[in-house]
């Protein structure tokens, strides 16, 4: 993703026994390796090892099977997290000043009880799965990664949204001690993404907590962050701190950045160019040659009942 405007200075709840377990592993993991909250009760003993805590998930059959799973090492070195800097490889160089414990979200606005959570809490809503994902960044490249998370319809369950709610922010930490670069103004911090309130609720949709059987690693948006794998990858928000529920569509930090260039919408769509270059093809991560680019990145037989009847040319 380019950025315009910049500055002179650059920058169920039938859980099966086998996820109860592994979900209940996970958090005495998660609180032991981020040396936080005790957990008490909660068994260490597991087959998964420390850094793959979730190497025993199954896959979800939501999963996508029939592709060839991008490598790690492509996948944490190459990417955009523009609060620890401008270029590919500042997330994994930079990331790791962020402190990912204790963590907690605040979730309000048209919820019957807006709160902050502990991180922790919310991870026994609902067992963890493994998705398959293909992902696609409105810049051209694509990867394959196996997310790890809870469905969003399972957050929405808890927090009970109000009939006003029609549309849920994502907000991510905007800290400058933790992150350089949220004190230069080439983008409106905190960074902010948006989707309809069904948008939200799609089975699809997941807030993920790890990738590859690992936690999430820093550059990727650890502790938390939220996957739409239709939309470019821009909408998927890192290190979410808040997720408030709104009425009206609000401009979001790509639609306030350049609003003719990214729209609120964002699917991925082949036939939709970018103001300046073409969405027909892309790159996958580690590999030479282009593939073309799927109408919905491949997810039109799930999502595209969504935006019956809309012109996806003018709400792109
Ligand atoms: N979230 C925050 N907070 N800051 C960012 O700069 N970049 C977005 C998205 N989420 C971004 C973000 C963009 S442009 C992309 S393509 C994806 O994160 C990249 O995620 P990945 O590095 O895990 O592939």
């Amino acid at each position: 993703m380019l950025i315009r405007h910049r500055p002179d200075i650059l920058p169920s709840e039938i859980t099966t026994e086998t996820l109860y377990t592994q979900r209940r592993q996970f958090l005495a993991r998660f609180a032991a390796g981020l040396g936080t909250l005790a957990l008490p009760g909660l068994s260490t003993s597991a087959a998964a090892t420390s850094e793959k805590p979730f190497a025993s998930l199954q896959s979800s059959p939501l999963s996508t099977r029939d592709e060839k799973i991008t490598a790690q090492s492509n996948v944490t070195s190459y990417g955009n997290f523009y609060e620890f800097g401008p270029d590919k490889d500042s997330p994994a160089k930079n990331a790791h000043r962020l402190r990912t414990a204790p963590w907690s979200v605040t979730i309000d606005g048209e919820v019957k009880t807006p709160r902050t959570y502990a991180l922790e809490d919310i991870l026994k809503w609902a067992p963890l799965e493994e998705r398959i994902y293909r992902m696609r960044c409105v810049e051209g490249w694509s990867a394959v990664i196996p997310w790890v998370g809870i469905p969003f319809s399972e957050i929405l369950k808890r927090v009970e949204p109000t009939g006003n709610a029609k549309f849920v922010e994502f907000w991510s930490l905007a800290d400058p001690e933790q992150m350089p670069f949220v004190r230069l103004p080439f983008l409106d911090w905190p960074y902010m993404e948006a989707v309809r309130l069904d948008e939200a609720r799609h089975p699809l949709s997941l807030l993920a907590v790890g990738m590859y059987g690992e936690a999430m690693p820093k550059q990727n948006g650890a502790p938390i962050r939220i996957v739409f794998p239709w939309k470019y990858g821009f909408k998927g928000a890192k290190s979410i701190v808040r997720i408030r529920f709104v009425e009206k569509q609000p401009a979001t930090v790509w639609t306030k950045a350049g609003p003719d260039e990214y729209g609120f919408y964002s699917n991925v769509n082949p036939d939709v160019p970018h103001k300046r270059w073409s969405q027909s093809q892309e790159r996958r991560l580690g590999e030479f040659f282009k593939r073309k680019t799927l109408p919905f990145n491949g997810y039109a037989e799930q999502v595209a009942g969504m935006y019956a009847g809309m012109d996806l040319r003018k709400y792109f």
